[in-house]
């Protein structure tokens, strides 16, 4: 007895030990730093993951290590101009994304964006691509619509001023978000969620989900969520969208779309591109769902900014110049305003939608990724959050907001070169233009008419960033904003 215990535990301690020495002395990726108990255990990720502190936990390393960090035995972040050119550039659209995206297959079929492999992906991408090219966003048709829900927002700011005084930006930018992405994918049947309390209801089921930790577990032990899965929910919500998911299946079964829309090229696209409808609700209801938290939130993180003390500078510049504007309210005239841009690259660069690793394989052979040689296999990733900070000769004062750094033509090519709120390469956001429009004309009807200041009832830790299973919202779920008309707007 005593015998074979030992013996046991010899033979244990034999295979951890050899387990060791394979992780921290002879793996080549040792030579990268990173915190010493990375190289034997991915558990002080995972919690961090599992509490919703993912990025920050990796910016920190970052800032502790360098833009080369391991943060796993078989997994690292990377947050230099170097690396996101090779991981997600090289070849066109870089390295095969890894099982991670699985979680986000919908009615059970790979989409676009849940494609794994180069070629799936490129075949789903020249199907879509053409409907989000900025020349068919900027259209009069596809324009009028986000102009008609900027409207309908406004509309909101102007109840609050006579009503309680204060609108929770939260709820109603992902109402706006909701409504322009649906416009965009099945004009006309969009949905309506700044009027209609039955569509607000679709959009609150989507943002207000809470399915981070189930998903979490579905994705790292499959089996145990399908074993326990029904245990695990009393404890771990799964995501639950009934209500977005029957919109969408009934909505892509239309066949009479406007020109624009996305479902009209899917229609068109026909029996060649071997999609079953099934396989088009699927791809809308990824674009819906990725086009609500992603504009709504990072909207909302900047419009707070906007609205503190320290930022009223650069609300105002906003304002002189959106008025300056013949028709501040319609058409593409945003797209000229330099100042405009600024404003949505820094909040883009501060507050991006997506700040967390997209996770991709490293190809078969190895790869040199910005000066280590990373085997085949090893999971490597940068963070929008990270890359927008780290290099501070680009970034001077990274952590604080400041348009006007946008506007200096010194140091153009490098803060682009590092700009990655979209993901860059082949595999970058398909609805970047749209988004970009979405938020512009947003920010001129607001700012045109209304100076934005936060409501005494909130707590700054309320727009504390807690990161979802990719985006990252306000930790409160709420942001309270008053409007303060402003004197005279041209024109009126
Ligand atoms: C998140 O990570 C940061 C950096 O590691 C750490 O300072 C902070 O305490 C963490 N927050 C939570 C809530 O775990």
């Amino acid at each position: 007895m005593m015998f074979s215990l030992t013996l046991l535990l010899l033979i244990l301690i034999a295979i951890l030990a050899d387990r060791l020495l394979r992780q921290s002395l002879l793996s080549p990726l040792t030579k990268v730093p990173g915190p010493w108990y990375a190289r034997f255990t991915s558990l002080v990720l995972k919690w961090n993951e599992l509490t919703a502190n993912r990025t920050r936990y990796i910016h920190g390393l970052h800032r502790r290590y360098g833009p080369a960090v391991r943060i796993a035995p078989t997994e690292l972040a990377f947050a230099s101009a170097a690396a996101v050119k090779e991981v997600y550039c090289s070849g066109g659209s870089g390295y095969d994304k890894t099982e991670f995206y699985d979680l986000f297959t919908v009615y059970g079929r790979r989409t676009m964006f849940t494609t794994l492999n180069k070629g799936d992906h490129a075949k789903r991408k020249r199907i879509l691509a053409d409907r989000y090219a900025n020349s068919n966003i900027v259209r009069q048709p596809s324009l009028d619509g986000i102009t008609e829900r900027a409207a309908n927002f406004v509309a909101r700011c102007d109840e609050s001023v006579t009503g309680s005084g204060s609108l929770d930006i939260f709820v109603y930018l992902h109402s706006y978000a909701f409504d322009c992405v649906t416009h965009h994918l099945f004009h006309p049947y969009g949905a309506n969620s700044l009027q209609s309390k039955q569509d607000e209801e679709i959009m609150r089921e989507v943002t207000f989900d809470d399915s981070l930790q189930n998903r979490l577990v579905q994705y790292y032990s499959p089996t145990l969520h399908s074993l326990f899965g029904t245990l695990l929910s009393a404890f771990a919500k799964p995501r639950e969208t009934p209500l977005a998911d029957e919109f969408v299946l009934e909505t892509s079964a239309r066949t009479d779309t406007a020109a624009f829309t996305v479902l009209n090229r899917l229609n068109e696209a026909g029996p060649p591109a071997d999609m079953e409808p099934i396989d088009i609700a699927a791809e809308c209801l990824d674009h819906m769902a990725a086009g609500i938290d992603t504009t709504g939130d990072a909207l909302c993180f900047l419009m707070w900014e906007l609205s503190q003390p320290r930022s009223l500078r650069y609300q105002t510049r906003l304002r002189e110049e959106v008025l300056m504007m013949a028709n501040p309210t319609g058409g593409a005239g945003f797209d000229k305003l330099a100042y405009l841009d600024a404003v949505v690259m820094e909040g883009l660069r501060c507050f991006p939608a997506i700040p967390m690793s997209l996770p991709r394989y490293v190809p078969r052979g190895g790869r040199d990724i910005d000066g280590y040689f990373v085997p085949e296999g090893t999971v490597v990733s940068c963070q929008a959050y990270s890359v927008q900070r780290i290099d501070e000769g680009v970034f001077p004062d990274p952590d604080t907001f400041n348009p006007d750094r946008w506007l200096d033509p010194k140091g153009d090519a490098e803060r682009k070169r590092l700009f990655f709120a979209f993901a860059n390469g082949g595999r970058g956001c398909v609805g970047k233009h749209l988004a970009l429009a979405e938020m512009k004309m947003l920010l001129c009807a607001v700012y045109s008419r209304f100076e934005t200041r936060p409501d005494e009832s909130m707590a700054p830790e309320e727009m504390e960033m807690s990161d979802q299973l990719i985006s990252s919202r306000p930790l409160g779920q709420r942001c309270l904003l008053r409007f303060l008309p402003v004197g005279c707007h041209r024109g009126e």
